[in-house]
């Protein structure tokens, strides 16, 4: 077959590093009028237009996108699939918040059809808010994980995702049991992990709703498929802090639960850690596990105030997480507006490149997929996203007064929503347009 070959032709951004470990300037970068060459679902070349265009070879189409920016596809390190009905709940904390709206949503799942019906929903969603991959938390029904690893394929997605371990302190109805629990998620690794671009994760909600046996039964899988996720939730909220304390009084504090099981290595991702303290991100930090840094989820629960300068200290992967249904919005950019105000809070600031960088390749890195997805570089899968920089009239007004690409990609992250969204790519095919 000959090789398809397309070429965009726009303003081109992407990150090169963490402006905490690269300075600013070296962090990034930007082509006012760039060229992006794809072929065959991967990039060939980024850069600048005039300066490649007399070298493509003949016969390749060149999209001309005036007032458009392309940028890598954006990476959400931390989502619930079944919480998309219940998103936006009022007036609670963790812990009442997931008994009374969040488990009885979840319990839905046991039907097959609401859970391809949501799966679909929740996909299209992701797409239309710029996500090309996300570490997704199903439900406790390995039905959940089959809907939504039936859609990502459908569409060439690269994806991650896990059935709920769940076997005390939740409704009946939602406990596996660690066996149980144990050979449902090795029947789905066996079946979906490494296919297409499909991960799967090994997914203990959190300390509280798993025995000791079920977070060992976790670790051997872990140690049965050394390619696999771990994903769950840690140190999120003070109350959940005293409970693991009390279930596990044997351990030195909640990482030492999962650290004890054999849960922390380079391939775990951890919600959350509002709470943590230095020896902890140091702990994690060594094992090369990541945190999922989830504002909208934090403010909205009223969880507390991440620490993202104490986590660049001890050189932690952070990623990005919009945690749906806790978290308020799809949308990656609103979860910056939301992560910079959580640094304002703090008397610290959330530069847009280091914003850029946590969107995407910080996101890539905490999923150990950087050498794949996250930036526009040669041999890197083709996802990207197409924003529109006049999607609204006062964006369009806005940006006009913008001096350069700093404060052009700080406004759209503060004004910028699912309506800047005009297209997603991944793998090369365009799987979203606007309207
Ligand atoms: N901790 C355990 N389960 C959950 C959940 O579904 N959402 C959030 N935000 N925290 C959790
Ligand atoms: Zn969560």
């Amino acid at each position: 077959m000959p090789a398809h070959r397309q070429a965009y032709r726009c303003a081109l951004l992407h990150s090169l590093g963490d402006p905490a470990v690269t300075g600013l300037d070296g962090s990034y970068q930007y082509w006012p009028d760039g060229l992006l060459q794809v072929e065959d679902g991967h990039i060939v070349a980024a850069g600048d237009a005039n300066e490649a265009l007399p070298y493509l070879p003949p016969g390749i189409e060149v999209e001309a996108l005036p007032g458009r920016l392309i940028m890598p596809g954006f990476v959400d390190t931390h989502i619930h699939l079944p919480q998309l009905g219940m998103i936006g709940a009022f007036g609670e904390q963790l812990l009442d918040w997931l008994n009374h709206y969040t488990f009885p949503c979840e319990a839905r799942f046991a039907d097959p059809a609401h859970a391809q019906d949501v799966a679909r929903r929740f996909i299209a969603e992701l797409l239309r808010n710029g996500t090309s991959t996300a570490l997704v938390f199903a439900s406790v029904h390995p039905a959940s994980v089959e809907a939504f690893f039936e859609e990502a394929l459908r569409l060439g997605l690269r994806m991650l995702c896990g059935k709920v371990m769940m076997d005390r302190n939740a409704p009946p109805e939602l406990l596996d049991g660690p066996d149980h629990g144990y050979a449902q998620s090795r029947d789905l690794i066996e079946r979906w992990h490494g296919r297409g671009r499909l991960h799967y994760a090994v997914t203990p909600r959190f300390a509280p709703t798993s025995s000791a046996e079920q977070l060992e039964a976790a670790g051997r899988l872990l140690r049965e498929y050394p390619s696999v996720y771990l994903h769950t939730h840690l140190s999120e909220n003070r109350q959940e802090i005293d409970w693991v304390r009390q279930l596990f009084p044997e351990r030195a504090g909640y990482l030492d639960v999962y650290a004890h099981h054999g849960l922390l290595g380079p391939r775990s991702v951890l919600a959350h850690g509002v709470h943590l303290d230095g020896h902890e991100c140091a702990q994690l930090a060594a094992a090369g596990a990541a945190v999922a840094f989830c504002p909208t989820s934090n403010l909205f629960l009223g969880s507390g105030l991440f620490n993202l300068p104490q986590a660049e200290r001890h050189q932690l992967k952070v990623g990005l997480g919009t945690d749906v249904g806790a978290g308020t919005s799809f949308s990656i950019l609103q979860t910056l507006n939301e992560a910079y105000k959580v640094m304002q809070l703090q008397g610290a600031s959330l530069h847009p490149f280091k914003s850029l960088y946590l969107a995407t390749l910080g996101g890539a890195r905490a999923l150990s997929l950087d050498d794949r997805i996250g930036q526009l570089r040669p041999g890197h899968e083709a996802d990207f996203v197409v924003l529109d920089l006049a999607a609204t009239p006062l964006l369009e007004y806005r940006l006009r007064q913008c001096r350069d690409i700093t404060e052009t990609l700080f406004v759209l992250m503060t004004l910028g929503d699912d309506r800047v969204i005009e297209r997603t790519y991944a793998h090369g095919n365009r799987v979203h347009q606007r309207g």
